[in-house]
């Protein structure tokens, strides 16, 4: 690898193979520690780093509205095949910025960031959490995982801790309704996770 490394290093070439991993486990129990805080109302509902969109197309299952954005083309084209389900719209944008999101005037009820915030160095975090604030509206959620343990051979990822994310997330506006933590659903050695649950304060 040559150059500075990016969050999304090691995406693309393996894109095949992680497509079939993220596949192979349900949305339901990836996130059964916090479904009961996913509304059931219709919502409108940002995937942000959707993979090849798992937690996208069982969003738009339970009726709500997804905008799936993904920066890997490899893993977005993916998840535009395999789920063409018409309640989700993929866009091609990365965080920090998210620039052609933000460029557009759809604001989000509730947002989903899971296993992309560590791909984020410390002021790329920063910058990251300045745009949810942008994004989510009074009252809405953003729903995030954190990986912990070893960083896989050719990507790029932080050891990131659910206290900082907390207390980076107070500076805009978000107090946590849930943490929890847990082990890896796909086994691997060493790796647990975070599930924390971030709530936006309501319009004073
Ligand atoms: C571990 S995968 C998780 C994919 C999906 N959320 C899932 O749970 O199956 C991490 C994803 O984050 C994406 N990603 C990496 N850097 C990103 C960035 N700066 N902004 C948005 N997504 C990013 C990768 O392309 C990849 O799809």
């Amino acid at each position: 690898m040559t150059g500075r490394a990016r969050s999304t290093d090691g995406y693309a070439a393996e894109a095949a193979t992680l497509a079939v991993r993220y596949e192979s486990i349900r949305f339901e129990d990836v996130h059964a520690d916090i479904l009961h805080l996913v509304p059931a109302a219709p919502k409108r509902v940002i995937d942000i780093g959707a993979g090849t969109g798992r937690d996208a197309a069982a969003l738009a299952g339970r009726g709500h509205r997804v905008l799936a954005v993904e920066p890997t083309a490899e893993l977005r084209a993916a998840g535009e095949r395999l789920h063409p389900e018409a309640g989700i719209t993929w866009l091609d944008d990365g965080l920090p910025d998210l620039a052609r999101v933000r460029a557009a005037p759809d604001r989000f009820d509730l947002a989903f960031l899971t296993a992309v915030w560590m791909h984020l160095d410390r002021a790329e975090r920063q910058v990251a959490m300045r745009a949810l604030d942008d994004l989510v509206v009074p009252g809405g959620r953003v729903f995030m995982t954190l990986r912990h343990g070893p960083v896989p051979p050719g990507r790029r990822m932080f050891q990131v801790t659910a206290g900082e994310t907390v207390t980076l997330a107070a500076a805009s506006g978000f107090a946590p309704v849930h943490e929890s933590r847990r082990g890896d659903m796909l086994d691997r050695d060493a790796v647990t996770w975070t599930m924390l649950v971030l709530e936006k304060a309501e319009a004073a």
